[in-house]
């Protein structure tokens, strides 16, 4: 049976074994930073193989790896410098400092559960048609809303705050050398598109696709990789004829909800939440959203953003960035449908989906509980375990042959120490899908035994056909 999970129970099992770190945890932490440790490391390496080959191993997608730091023009251009803001408020007595309009949507949160759905409702047609700092601090004063932390009405006006970080190019730092670490992977395709559509002789509609770092200086992280201030995504953009961008969008829509599924996300965990209020650029919107320990949460957004952002940068660049149909002589300014994942917000919720609890009973009397984390085999950082069953007779040399023969294909363990059934267990909390066990038979007739994780069922196997049976499950 399974048990309900919490966040903590996520982060904690996260350190313990390895997954992830508190960035520069020795000096007391960097807020809103985390490291990825020796299994943290494999799941993301795995996660963006699998969006890799996904988005990028067909005709009509090429990738790119575009610099971090690009010219800060882009960022004039896309409405990053204007735009990119979030409106903050300080509380005099606490000095704890908020987003406003997450302060406000908390405190419709609480009216919900509380019953007050007409109020709620009130006061969210008024978050969503807030535009200027004093709308948000109005909502702030006329509901009277506390800060969380002691209970006090004592507020600062509302500033809007951009979440771009800044640095310099060279040894002097005025405002000539100021440059941007970018907040988004996009800009890099855009800018990126003539380049790619001439160089790999592409024809709209193509895409291209990059995975990378982005940084944005949240006013309040949260929720552990959810909301964080160094974070990587995992962009597509799709350039299309206009015209052709709805029938594109739903297509990008079912083909990403897909994804999802197929690492075995189950449809009950994951939902399709549309857009309340458009960006000015867009003509639909809608995320994939996440159901986390503490509730629905957005992990991908998918975005037909019309052609705003390549004629933005037409205009900005002076260069043009048509394409030009070599038939029909038809020229045109692409439409783009953006498909933008978070890597690490994504990361996360596999890691949440995979816990599992579980009461078992147990034939072989280990521990009638276990925590397993059911990955898909494709993202599990672990593929196989191999086991001797006891440290004599052969057996650690006829495993270790086994083991060094796999590692040559995939991330493997080898463990001899402890009772076999703990050694399933330490298997079953890091996700490895088979644990392969090196017993007295196996001397004798070249035969392992294989145990699912899932399941736990075992069955003997040739010891020449393991490689092929981890490889399957892979495909
Ligand atoms: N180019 C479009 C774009 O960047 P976004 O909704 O701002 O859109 C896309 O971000 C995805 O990036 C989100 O769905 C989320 O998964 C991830 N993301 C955004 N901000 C994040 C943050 N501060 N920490 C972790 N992931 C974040």
């Amino acid at each position: 049976m399974a048990k309900e999970v919490t966040l903590d129970t996520i982060v904690s099992l996260a350190k313990r074994r390895g997954f992830v770190f508190q960035s520069s945890e020795i000096y007391g932490g960097l807020n809103g930073c985390w490291d990825y440790g020796s299994l943290g490391v494999e799941l993301l390496r795995n996660l963006k193989d699998a969006w890799w080959k996904a988005m990028t191993y067909r005709d009509d997608v090429e990738g790119v790896d575009a610099a971090i730091l690009m010219h800060p023009r882009v960022w004039e251009a896309s409405g990053h410098v204007a735009n990119f803001t979030d409106p903050m408020i300080d509380n005099k007595t606490s000095k704890a400092r908020y987003r406003a309009d997450n302060l406000i949507e908390d405190f419709i949160a609480k009216l919900e559960k509380n019953g007050k759905t007409d109020k709620a409702a009130a006061i969210a047609a008024k978050l969503a048609a807030a535009r200027e700092p004093e709308d948000f601090y109005n909502i702030i004063i006329e509901e009277e809303i506390t800060d969380p932390v002691g209970g006090s009405k004592d507020w600062t006006p509302v500033r809007y705050f951009n979440l771009m970080f800044k640095t310099f190019v060279g040894p002097v730092e005025d405002t000539n050398s100021v440059v941007y670490l970018r907040p988004e992977t996009a800009q890099g395709i855009f800018v990126n598109f003539k380049n790619v559509m001439e160089s790999a002789r592409q024809k709209v509609p193509f895409g291209i696709a990059q995975i990378g770092k982005a940084f944005r200086n949240e006013i309040n992280t949260k929720y552990f990789l959810f909301r964080t201030r160094e974070f990587e995504q995992m962009e597509m953009q799709y350039f299309v004829q206009p015209g052709t961008h709805t029938e594109q969008f739903e297509y990008w829509r079912q083909q990403r909800f897909q994804w999802f599924l197929d690492l075995g996300m189950n449809p009950d965990s994951i939902r399709f939440k549309p857009h309340d209020k458009l960006a000015h650029y867009a003509d639909a919107a809608v995320d994939i959203e996440y159901k986390f320990p503490f509730g629905w949460g957005e992990i991908e957004g998918i975005h037909s953003r019309t052609d705003f952002d390549l004629k933005r940068h037409e205009e900005f660049s002076s260069k043009k960035l048509e394409f030009v149909d070599t038939v029909t002589r038809d020229r045109f300014v692409p439409y783009v449908i953006e498909t933008s994942i978070g890597a690490s917000r994504s990361f996360m919720a596999f890691l949440c989906h995979a816990y599992n609890v579980e009461t078992v009973g147990d034939a072989e009397g280990e521990d009638a509980e276990r925590t397993v984390l059911k990955f898909h085999p494709k993202l599990a950082p672990v593929k196989a375990a191999v086991l001797p069953l006891v440290k004599k007779d052969g057996m650690p040399e006829f495993a270790e042959k086994l083991y060094r023969d796999l590692q040559k294909n995939f991330n493997v363990q080898y463990d001899e120490s402890a009772a076999i059934g703990r050694r399933y267990r330490r298997q079953d909390e890091i996700g490895t899908p088979f644990c392969i066990t090196v017993d007295g038979e196996s001397l004798k007739d070249n035969t392992v035994t294989i145990r699912e994780r899932d399941t736990m069922q075992q069955h003997r196997i040739s010891v020449d056909s393991v490689k092929e049976y981890v490889m399957k499950s892979l495909l």
